[in-house]
């Protein structure tokens, strides 16, 4: 990869020059170069390479030329596999010969003369080869108003007239609703040519009173009673022999193509998606993603430069689109606050992901935080959803594929709220509200308008499943836990951020927890006399441009994932009650240290382990563990490399006498490990470890381990500990020292309560003479969690 000229080492990272990508580390750098745009780039990039070598410009053409004109014209000099003219001009070609060596014969002849004109040959011009960005359009137009809106911001006098103007500049307009609905007139009125009784029904930002200018349409087609009409008009045989329903319309051929009841999402968004290519007019770019969860036709109006989606069986969407309208009608700060939270999230690249997928917030997901942390306030500006249920008529229930959707349709029936908080209070809390909620162990749920321990929430679930409490629900299955959790207020089985990775979610927290300071200074809550920015323009700076002034640690953080950890573990979190942190905690310790002793090969120079407060519960807990056995298969044993015991930690590491390091370390390197302390209660206290490592164990591991797969043909899944060690090991036995050995310390620390549970684990050279820690450090980011990961589960397997 250092061969790779595209590859610039940036003070953050690395930069790749070919596809304009900046990434962290080296194992995401590896990754991006073994990506399909990389790859894709390079292949084109050689494609352009050779081309150009192999072709030359002329110029002194006429119109009156013709391609093959030019070609036969080049062929004394070598073959010619292409001719490129400038068609409009007729001034210029590029010509293209299957062979190098024919340029030079050309650029070689004195003169060069074709239908009496003087032609002039001349070499490529070498071009870097560069991604050229492609124009957003939409998001351009909207950028423009946004960037209209800082100075005006500015004149204003409160951040609530701030929040309400952000509104007034961002909303959809009266002729822009009224555009998208005649648009949804026309798609009705063709749709119903082809599918009988269909109904095309907007939802989402265009009609959920949150949409924005240039927002995308999307659209549900309502299949249903076509399908009605469809098994009437086929049970009807005799009509139907003759072409012709019960009613008198004539089954159009795409009907009679197609079975709705049993045909597939897919096969159905095909007929729509050739709809709308032959039928509607003004309608291109049309094509159907059916990877999405749920299957979708999109398309562009070109008149409109609006950007539409169509699904089928989105019958929940629309309701929930109602749900927001609802929301909307029964506080009047819930707009100004959704606006600008989302304008927030999108300076700070933390929502709307651009192709449709991706590991961001989607806005929906993101509106129902809002609508949580209102539910949360004290006293509450929102209802839950389950209290709304309780408020509704009977003929307001509403119940679809087996999930409650009943509330009131009218805010009227809601009380109104006691909470007379302004919105720049409101705003503020919402920053603070986040960045002290602890995401790992919690499911946010809107409908109960509470955070749900996600180990109660796996039980929960668990015994539902095994129960089958509701046998009437059509996709009964649990939701999709990740790193931030909030249930559907009515699919209860769906997670709406199940989408976002670690990295997205600790980007949340971290420009919440960003915001909540700027909104305690007086920059945020006074009008600067001097003209200067304040209020909300800084908050709403693009992501990047706000100087931070900490240096980013290194840290690697190791996430608290209950859905990951075997059944066992998460039993025994479960018991241990609000202990379970602890616990938790304590395994990854362990695993962490085992890690370095038991998978790189490092050997402990000195160590301070140190127990965590604990309680009743966590101590039941731990009674209930066996200490396990062999070095290479356990947690505790690979943490128990440099110390044999009469004593065993909570860690379940055995502390007491020393003996060797067992890896290819120098032993001689006396460990000077100090007994650790167990302190039994009080303030937590984490473990420290002092590490030597003498050879680049990270390098070149790919290919050992290869090697290894392919001699042992043993499975890097199950076996990855053992094989991950025989890789360090076969480095050690291979490869030269360092010359000056690596010493680095590590402690992991619990990070909860005020945060999302996680382990930080504190890496930091003490003598790093060579100047390798960095590359160790990137290394570390990709395999420590992974490879904690993989001793939890090895551990509960073996006890
Ligand atoms: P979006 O996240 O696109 O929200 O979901 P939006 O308000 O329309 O915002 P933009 O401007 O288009 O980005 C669109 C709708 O899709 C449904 C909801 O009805 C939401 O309003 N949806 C989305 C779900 O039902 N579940 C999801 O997980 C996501």
């Amino acid at each position: 990869m250092e061969a790779d000229g595209d590859i610039k080492t940036m003070p953050t990272g690395f930069r790749c020059g070919l596809c304009n990508v900046n990434v962290p580390n080296m194992s995401s750098l590896e990754q991006h170069v073994k990506g399909r745009k990389h790859k894709t780039l390079s292949t084109v990039r050689a494609a352009r390479k050779s081309q150009e070598e192999r072709s030359v410009f002329v110029a002194g053409i006429k119109p009156e030329v013709s391609q093959t004109d030019v070609a036969e014209y080049f062929q004394q000099f070598g073959p010619v596999s292409d001719v490129i003219m400038d068609k409009d001009k007729g001034v210029y070609a590029i010509v293209h010969f299957s062979e190098t060596a024919s340029i030079q014969a050309a650029l070689s002849s004195v003169e060069h003369q074709l239908k009496g004109l003087k032609l002039r040959v001349k070499p490529r011009e070498k071009k870097d080869f560069k991604l050229i960005p492609k124009k957003k359009n939409d998001s351009q137009n909207l950028q423009q108003v946004l960037d209209r809106l800082t100075p005006q911001l500015c004149h204003l006098l409160t951040v609530n007239a701030q929040m309400q103007y952000i509104v007034e500049q961002c909303q959809l307009g009266e002729n822009e609703k009224k555009a998208r609905s005649l648009l949804v007139q026309l798609l009705q009125e063709v749709f119903v040519e082809f599918f009988p009784d269909s109904e095309i029904l907007p939802f989402g930002s265009s009609v959920n009173t949150f949409g924005i200018h240039s927002c995308d349409l999307d659209l549900f087609l309502d299949l249903e009673n076509t399908k009605v009409f469809q098994a009437r008009a086929k049970s009807t045989t005799d009509q139907a022999r003759e072409g012709m329903s019960d009613d008198g319309r004539s089954e159009d051929s795409i009907l009679s193509d197609i079975d709705l009841s049993t045909a597939t999402p897919a096969e159905v968004l095909d007929l729509v998606a050739a709809i709308l290519t032959r039928c509607v007019p003004s309608v291109h770019k049309v094509h159907v993603v059916s990877s999405a969860r749920l299957p979708v036709v999109k398309f562009h109006h070109r008149e409109l430069n609006l950007q539409g989606d169509i699904t089928i069986n989105n019958r929940l969407a629309v309701r929930n689109t109602r749900f927001l309208q609802l929301c909307s009608g029964m506080d009047d700060r819930l707009r100004p606050l959704v606006y600008t939270i989302r304008y927030w999230a999108k300076q700070k690249q933390l929502a709307g992901n651009p192709s449709g997928a991706g590991p961001l917030l989607n806005n929906y997901a993101l509106t129902l935080l809002i609508i949580f942390y209102l539910q949360k306030c004290d006293p509450p500006v929102l209802p839950t959803v389950d209290q709304l249920k309780d408020m509704a008529c009977e003929e307001e229930e509403c119940v679809i594929e087996g999930w409650n959707c009943t509330f009131p349709s009218q805010p009227i029936a809601v009380p109104p709220s006691k909470n007379t908080q302004v919105l720049c209070t409101l705003l503020a809390g919402f920053f603070s509200f986040y960045a002290n909620f602890d995401f790992a162990s919690s499911v946010i749920s809107v409908r109960e308008g509470c955070a749900l321990p996600i180990t109660d929430f796996l039980q929960q679930n668990k015994q539902e499943v095994m129960e089958e409490e509701q046998p009437n629900k059509t996709h009964q299955h649990n939701p999709k836990l990740g790193p931030l959790n909030v249930l559907d207020p009515f699919e209860l089985s769906h997670n709406v951020a199940g989408n976002l990775n670690e990295r997205s979610q600790r980007s949340f927290q971290r420009e919440c927890q960003e915001a909540e300071k700027y909104c305690r200074s007086l920059q945020y809550q006074r009008k600067s006399s001097k003209g200067k920015s304040w209020g909300l323009v800084r908050l709403l700076t693009p992501h990047g441009e706000v100087q931070h002034t900490k240096t980013e640690q290194l840290t690697i953080s190791i996430p608290f994932k209950s859905a990951l950890l075997p059944e066992a573990m998460r039993n025994k979190l479960h018991m241990a009650g609000d202990g379970f942190r602890m616990l938790w905690f304590r395994k990854v310790c362990s695993a962490v240290r085992g890690v370095f002793s038991g998978v790189l090969h490092c050997h402990l120079m000195s160590s301070t382990d140190a127990a965590v407060g604990e309680d009743s519960a966590l101590e039941e807990a731990e009674q209930k563990e066996t200490p396990s056995a062999s070095l290479n298969t356990s947690i505790n044993d690979s943490c128990d490399s440099v110390e044999s015991s009469n004593e065993t930690s909570p860690l379940g590491t055995a502390v007491g006498a020393k003996r060797p390091h067992s890896s290819g370390s120098d032993a001689s390197a006396s460990p000077q490990s100090k007994k650790p302390r167990f302190p039994k209660r009080g303030k937590p206290e984490f473990p420290l470890w002092i590490f030597v490592q003498k050879h680049v164990v990270w390098a070149g591991r790919r290919k050992v381990r290869r090697e290894l797969i392919k001699d042992t043909d043993s499975r890097a899944e199950g076996s990855c500990m053992e094989l991950e060690s025989q890789v360090t090991a076969h480095i050690i036995e291979k490869e030269p020292e360092l010359k000056e050995p690596l010493e680095f310390k590590v402690q992991p620390q619990l990070v909860s309560g005020t945060e999302s549970t996680r382990v930080v684990v504190k890496l930091e050279p003490t003598s790093d003479k060579t100047g390798v820690f960095q590359d160790f450090y990137h290394f570390l980011e990709a395999l420590l969690p992974k490879m904690v990961e993989t001793l939890l589960e090895k551990e509960e397997g073996d006890t």
